[in-house]
């Protein structure tokens, strides 16, 4: 295997291109990048007519449309570029008359990961139309993701202490890219309300460390588990912990009964104490 010589190569970019035509069906194309590379997202008209006066707009398919490049009418339209992107995209300007619009991403990191749409709104002039309808006004969607290589490590659960009723749980894992999410769940799978969001770091490989507190109640089974995942690339790693029934404070409920009972006990020792007594004397007499 390859060593890479930077930090930042730990993290692979993978290209999953996906078009689909109505013409033509679908097809689909996968390109394996590394971090720190330029990678191309590609996008070309079908059939090949010049895009030197199109418009075309590439967006990272984020929460919000971010704007990643814009070409307008022929230009480079870039003043609302998502600032992240600022001196980071191209198109070929050669290749624009072969109808090949794309788009040029340089040195990508994981945080570029997510889903590009190649967007060309369909030319107004009707012969244009015609000859390019069916492929240009389909957007073209690429996925960037990203993976790590190294060891990313099993979550790692500890007993911190214990609050009112409960006992405070905490997990931690590292190496991780693009960046996971934690969850802490039940025996039964349920989601549990965790004390806070995760706390997330990156450390000097780029890579993410995440930590997250939860309180948890006992329950029949007293087991829990922490869950860190990535969701777009379908990567998870979970760990269970068992938190043995004394670590739990006892609870009020528990001490209300307990005295109860001893109470109760108490009175009637004392009834049968009394009784013996009575009957004692009793004979006596
Ligand atoms: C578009 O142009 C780039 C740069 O020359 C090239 O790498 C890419 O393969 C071209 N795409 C197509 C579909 O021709």
């Amino acid at each position: 295997m390859k060593t890479f010589p930077t930090a930042a190569a730990w993290c692979f970019g993978i290209l999953f291109i996906s078009v689909s035509l109505t013409t033509t069906g679908s097809s689909e194309v996968q390109v394996v990048g590394s971090a720190g590379d330029d990678i191309i997202l590609p996008c070309s008209l079908k059939p090949s007519v010049s895009a030197e006066d199109m418009t075309v707009q590439w967006t990272r398919l984020n929460l919000k449309a971010e704007k990643v490049h814009l070409y307008l009418d022929g230009r480079v339209s870039n003043e609302d570029q998502f600032p992240s992107y600022k001196g980071k995209t191209s198109m070929f300007n050669e290749e624009l008359k072969n109808g090949n619009v794309s788009l040029k991403l340089n040195r990508v990191t994981c945080s570029d990961v997510g889903s590009y749409r190649c967007f060309i709104p369909t030319p107004r002039q009707e012969t244009t139309v015609q000859l390019i309808v069916g492929a240009v006004s389909q957007p073209v969607i690429s996925v960037l993701s990203c993976i790590c290589v190294g060891a990313v490590s099993q979550p790692v659960i500890s007993i911190v202490g214990t609050k009112d009723w409960g006992v405070v749980l905490k997990c931690e894992s590292g190496g991780w890219c693009p960046e996971p999410e934690m969850e802490w769940l039940d025996s039964s799978g349920t989601i549990l309300h965790a004390d806070g969001p995760p706390e997330k770091h990156r450390d000097s490989e780029d890579r993410y460390a995440v930590r997250r507190h939860v309180t948890v109640n006992q329950t029949d089974t007293n087991r829990f588990t922490c869950r860190v995942q990535q969701q777009e690339i379908n990567h998870l790693k979970e760990t269970e912990i068992h938190v043995p029934d004394d670590v739990f404070p006892k609870s009020q409920v528990g001490l209300i009964v307990g005295l109860s009972i001893a109470a109760a006990a108490v009175v009637v020792l004392a009834a049968f104490a009394g009784v013996y007594k009575w009957r004692t004397a009793d004979s006596v007499l």
